[in-house]
């Protein structure tokens, strides 16, 4: 079994691998591989793990001989699964080992967007920091105020978690099915979207992107919620208009916003939203800490192993792949 990895991979999958005596290259650019060149390289390799790749039916139908693609993510947004399926070739990713990475990286935008820390920080960079004036530079109190979560899984639990205990937040939620054990730990309460809209001080964004949720916050949903709302995104930027909340933040529908996820990512330096100060944007970085990492390494290496044994593969994400 010979592994190409997308990325340099955390130590811990590296040594892993080691140990169980698979070669891996990794590619060690800092510009992302196209679709081509990865089918270029995989012909000469049995399994790939991939980070921030997009998989689409071509690099499937080049590469049937894979063995696995494991993912070093949890979203598989970006990944053509019918055609991997099709192919037989199994998809792996890395669940449940960045839920508090990113649940913190969604406490943190909104704490940030609340205050305006970030257009604070370039304040000070930019001298402006003379002169104290109580009636300016306010940010809005969070104590107490409703938390709406779209997407009540395991990330937006640890958020409203957090949120609870820190902020005493009433949670509502809105998800395709209701979370039962969700609402009896979080004494959450489920509403319909409307009333999300309605109804939520800060509004947070933990579901999948789908065909149903794809830009599903947009100008028409913007305009239902309250001026003095926050809305927090760090699931995946397709799910909301760009343009759109930039509109709604700069005509007074909505507070403000903390995004970790954009459209596109990368963001452009010059989006206007990066200059708003109840804006707090992070480049993609939900699941970016040593132990997060580590442990997502670790997981996408237990894959690679388990499809070179003949194994059942644990994080499985095309069940349907082997038939
Ligand atoms: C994930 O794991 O899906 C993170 O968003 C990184 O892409």
């Amino acid at each position: 079994m010979k592994v190409y990895a997308t990325r340099m991979l955390p130590q811990a999958g590296v040594d892993m691998l080691t140990a169980a005596g698979i070669p891996l290259t990794q590619f060690e650019g800092r510009q992302a591989l196209n679709q081509d060149e990865l089918i270029e390289i995989c012909k000469h390799y049995d399994a790939v793990i991939c980070a921030g790749q997009k998989l689409g039916a071509a690099f499937f139908e080049a590469c049937p001989h894979l063995k696995c693609v494991a993912l070093l993510s949890v979203g598989y947004d970006n990944v053509d699964l019918q055609a991997a399926s099709h192919l037989n070739i199994p998809v792996t990713n890395t669940p449940g080992v960045l839920d508090a990475s990113t649940a913190e990286t969604a406490f943190l935008l909104m704490m940030a967007t609340a205050r305006k820390a970030f257009f604070m920080h370039q304040y000070i960079l930019d001298g402006h920091w003379g002169f104290t004036d109580p009636t300016a530079n306010l940010g809005i109190d969070l104590e107490g105020k409703t938390v709406g979560i779209f997407g009540l899984g395991n990330i937006g639990t640890v958020f409203a978690k957090y949120c609870k205990s820190f902020y005493q937040s009433p949670i509502i939620y809105h998800n395709r099915n209701r979370n039962i054990a969700a609402e009896n730990l979080l004494d959450a309460r489920y509403v319909s979207f409307e009333e999300l809209l309605r109804e939520s001080d800060v509004l947070s964004v933990h579901a999948n992107l789908s065909a149903s949720t794809r830009g599903i916050f947009n100008k028409d949903t913007f305009i239902k919620m309250k001026s003095s709302s926050i809305f927090i995104n760090a699931a995946r930027g397709g799910i909301h208009d760009e343009n759109d909340l930039y509109e709604a933040i700069v005509e007074g529908q909505i507070w403000g916003a903390g995004l970790d996820v954009t459209n596109p990512e990368p963001m452009l330096p010059n989006n206007p939203l990066l200059r708003l100060p109840t804006v707090s944007i992070l480049p993609h970085i939900g699941s970016a800490t040593e132990g997060t990492r580590a442990a997502m390494a670790i997981l996408a290496a237990k894959n690679i192993i388990a499809a070179r044994d003949g194994m059942p593969l644990p994080n499985l994400v095309n069940k349907d792949a082997l038939s």
